[in-house]
């Protein structure tokens, strides 16, 4: 049935009903747990069939308001079911969960955004990695997001082996898109849409330009597949700024795209990207044969338990069958407990900078010298021009506040013709301000950081001149402002700069701990690029989004935790490929064990605050390709293991045997900080708390790894054995962490670190976040 007539039927449907019942019927995910190997998927669709039957009263019915049936690897459905039947399905015991299909959101911060709130805004190669992997070589990438433009060159396939024989995907024909469009570094693209449409009503084509394909309208899509596995293409750049190779962190890897993301539609309030959709993609990619899956989006605190999340859900079971999940951490920083995607089973995502940075200087008429920072194309004549602060420029109709922030329409035009205007950060979105300032006439901007976004620098496609300050930097130009009757300022072009320093420093929209579902477990995980990040574009997507900007291109920059999640994507198909017989877990703790807490200052790294960062910030610290190849030790996990913590938590008995069949909870329940976890959280530490860490020796056969600990003032940290000693590859060691409180209750958390060293070779790093109670 094509999507017209199912939605002609369904609306018949759901009138009918609201008739003959009060109740609305919305789509609804009930999840059972996992399929059993050795049935057909046919016998799963069946049985969820007869399931809606048992509560709807018939089984035509029940064909009717089947959305999906999840029969591969995941166990269950999404339909379209009013409240009275969802709760009757509750009741079942064979029900795992039943929740509403909610929408998550992409993870970029719309640095190009022209008319959103600041609010909701949001490489060097490895070397002899990429040689020792072949470049990730046939590893399967698996990216769930907004579609792929095959055309770009980041997805040529010249010089590519023949596609894997395990590969069991295929591309799906639909609007401007066919298999012709795949190749062999494309080798899937398949699109999930119809939790979408539960909630939205049909994709309208000609309304919103999106296709209805695996064809990608927005550009995030392309943006991060192309970052996760893109190939080297020449001479890419971005209107002259930052030319050099584009690549994807495993360029000889294959990518397989699974669009389950939408155009935002303001009137259903829903997300981009739905859970049944997320669901019924993952399903089919466990199916497909992908070796990892990433995945940039996500919804805000309060967040939805395990079971009541596709993703979590979804990542639970690609793990189950070895299938490592990175997933974006949020851009709802710098915020305390803002961080999603905090299942333990997954990767989850912090963003910071990169060493290269997009710089423009601005004199003022006292010689001062500020560095900001622009993407703009534009230059003024190297000369000094009349300085304004927009909160002295505004019309009459204008609000002090308003002319402050810039905001459309507050400048008067008499006094900002042939200016430069600084404007203050904050409300509409940082190129809008400068749209504001030339059409008031303007000739250049400052855009001053208020105190609340310190010294983070994002370089923004401007529309004209212009430089963004730091909070610091941009009192002394107000300062100047008022000291003199005839302010003046020149402004300098925009230039790529590389070898920053520092680098890494924190993103200040990156999402932070502590985890609020679960804070026992230590969240984000990792950091990774995700600032001013380069990578292919679909030419169809205008880069600022900006109504009066026609221009297309291939390649475009983004902020966002969305763009780091796929570069750790491309070092885990790295380690895919150098060990493909490690587990997810044990990839994830030689990612997290290796990364580095200092800049490239050899000091701690900081946060947009010039504050020394956290865990909370970073995890485990900044990701390190080369060092992950090689941890010594990995902190591994299984199904078990994850079973356990689910036991520790709310989750019931007849809940987990959905999952995992015979599977019974121990009576003594193990806690969320016993999970055998690379990092250790302990939200409530009260007198004296001991847990229990198993490592495997992935290293040389034979070394000695000693402990040390890094404890804050206020607790103490022992461990036992202090040494542990491996005679062969594989061998396992249980060791004791004890945390004794020696100090009142503390507010906050309280941060260290245990590592385990062997000749200076190895070091196997852990963080720690501990409060108080
Ligand atoms: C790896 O290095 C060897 C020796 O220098 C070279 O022959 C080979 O082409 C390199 N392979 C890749 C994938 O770079
Ligand atoms: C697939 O698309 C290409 C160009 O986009 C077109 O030339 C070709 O005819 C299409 N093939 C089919 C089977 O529709
Ligand atoms: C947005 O969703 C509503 C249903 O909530 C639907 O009626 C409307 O057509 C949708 N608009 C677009 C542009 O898709
Ligand atoms: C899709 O949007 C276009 C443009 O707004 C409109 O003319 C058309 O009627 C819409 N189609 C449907 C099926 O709603
Ligand atoms: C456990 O249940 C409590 C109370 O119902 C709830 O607030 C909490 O979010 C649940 N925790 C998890 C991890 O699901
Ligand atoms: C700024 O520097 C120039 C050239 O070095 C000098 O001529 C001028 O007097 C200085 N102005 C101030 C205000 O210090
Ligand atoms: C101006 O902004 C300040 C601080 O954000 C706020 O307290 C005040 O109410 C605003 N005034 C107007 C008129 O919007
Ligand atoms: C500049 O002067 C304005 C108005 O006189 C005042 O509100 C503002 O605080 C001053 N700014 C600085 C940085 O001195
Ligand atoms: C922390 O532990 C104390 C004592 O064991 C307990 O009363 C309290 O509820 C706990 N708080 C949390 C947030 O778990």
């Amino acid at each position: 049935m094509n999507s017209l007539i199912r939605w002609a039927v369904l609306s018949i449907l759901l009138v009918t009903y609201h008739i003959s019942h009060a109740d609305a019927q919305t789509a609804k995910i009930v999840y059972l747990g996992g399929c059993q190997k050795g049935y057909a998927s046919e016998y799963y669709t069946n049985y969820h069939h007869e399931l809606l039957a048992s509560v709807v009263g018939s089984l035509d019915l029940a064909k009717e308001l089947l959305i999906y049936s999840y029969a591969n690897y995941i166990n269950g459905f999404a339909a379209l079911l009013t409240d009275e039947h969802a709760y009757e399905l509750t009741k079942n015991p064979a029900v795992t969960s039943v929740f509403e299909n909610t929408g998550h959101e992409l993870h970029t911060t719309e640095s190009w955004s022209f008319l959103g709130l600041e609010d909701s805004e949001g490489d060097g190669p490895p070397g002899s990695l990429w040689n020792e992997t072949k470049l990730g070589a046939d590893v399967i990438i698996g990216s769930l997001d907004s579609g792929v433009w095959p055309e770009s060159q980041s997805y040529n396939d010249h010089g590519i082996g023949p596609i894997p024989a395990k590969w069991k995907g295929t591309c799906t024909s639909g609007t401007a898109f066919n298999a012709t469009n795949c190749n062999r570094k494309l080798i899937g693209a398949r699109f999930f849409i119809k939790g979408y449409e539960a909630k939205n009503g049909p994709l309208n084509e000609t309304l919103t330009g999106d296709f209805l394909s695996p064809r990608d309208k927005d550009g995030h899509g392309t943006h991060t597949s192309s970052t996760a596995g893109g190939r080297f293409v020449k001479h890419a750049s971005w209107f002259g700024f930052a030319s050099g190779t584009a690549k994807g962190g495993a360029p000889s890897s294959r990518i397989a795209a699974y669009k389950v993301c939408w155009p935002k539609n303001a009137t259903s309030g829903s997300g981009q990207c739905h859970d049944a959709d997320i669901l019924a993609a993952l399903d089919q990619a466990i199916a497909d044969g992908v070796d990892l899956v990433t995945i940039s989006l996500g919804s805000k605190v309060p967040l939805r338990n395990f079971f009541g999340n596709g993703i979590a859900i979804g990542a639970f079971h690609a793990v189950e069958n070895g299938i490592p999940v990175v997933c974006s951490a949020g851009n709802d920083g710098p915020a305390q407990g803002t961080v999603s995607n905090v299942a333990p089973w997954v990767l989850t995502a912090a963003a910071s900078s990169i060493d290269r940075t997009f710089l423009s200087k601005v004199t003022l008429g006292n010689n001062a010298t500020y560095i900001g920072q622009s993407l703009s194309r534009d230059k003024l004549p190297n000369k000094y021009f009349p300085l304004v602060s927009s909160a002295d420029v505004g019309n009459s109709i204008a609000s002090l506040n308003e002319s402050t922030l810039c905001t459309p329409g507050s400048l008067d035009p008499t006094k900002v013709a042939g200016k430069i205007v600084a404007c203050l950060r904050g409300g509409p979105g940082r190129v809008s301000k400068g749209h504001t300032v030339k059409l008031a006439g303007g000739i250049g901007m400052i855009l001053v950081n208020s105190p609340a976004y310190g010294n983070e620098l994002i370089a923004d496609r401007h529309v004209l001149p212009a430089s963004q300050l730091t909070a610091q930097d941009g009192a002394a130009v107000f300062a100047y402002i008022n000291s003199t009757s005839s302010p003046i300022a020149l402004l300098g072009a925009a230039a790529t700069t590389l070898n920053v320093k520092p680098a890494p420093v924190m993103a200040y929209f990156s999402s932070k701990g502590p985890n609020s579902l679960t804070p026992d477990i230590l969240k984000p995980d990792i950091t990774g690029p995700g600032l001013n990040i380069l990578a292919a574009y679909p030419e169809v997507a205008f880069p600022t989004g900006l109504a009066f900007e026609t221009s297309v291109v291939k390649f475009n920059m983004l902020s966002g935790t969305s763009m780091s999640c796929p570069h750790l994507a491309g070092v885990i198909a790295l380690l895919k490929a150098l060990h493909p017989d490690w587990s997810p877990a044990a990839i994830k703790s030689a990612i997290m064990t290796t990364a580095s807490v200092l800049d490239n200052t050899g000091t701690p790294i900081t946060d947009a605050f010039q504050k020394i960062a956290s865990p909370f910030n970073y995890g485990a610290g900044h990701v390190n390709p080369v060092k992950a190849a090689d941890p010594g030790l990995v902190y591994d996990a299984s199904l078990i293991d994850y079973l356990l913590f689910l036991c520790g938590l709310n989750y019931t008995q007849m809940q987990l045997q959905t999952i995992a069949g015979t599977f019974v909870c121990p009576t003594i329940l193990p806690t969320a900080s016993d999970l055998n976890y690379p990092s250790i959280a302990i939200s409530n530490l009260t007198a004296t708390r001991t847990i229990t860490r198993t490592v495997t020796n992935v290293g040389d056969i034979k070394s000695t790894y000693i402990a040390t600990i890094e404890s804050p003032p206020g607790i103490s940290v022992s461990v036992y054995p202090p040494l542990l000693k491996f005679s062969k590859k594989g061998q396992k060691k249980t060791f004791q962490i004890t945390f004794t409180a020696n100090s009142l209750p503390s507010s906050g958390y309280l941060f260290g670190q245990l590592v385990w060293q062997d000749d200076h070779r190895h070091v196997v790093r852990s963080p720690f976040a501990v409060r108080i109670a």
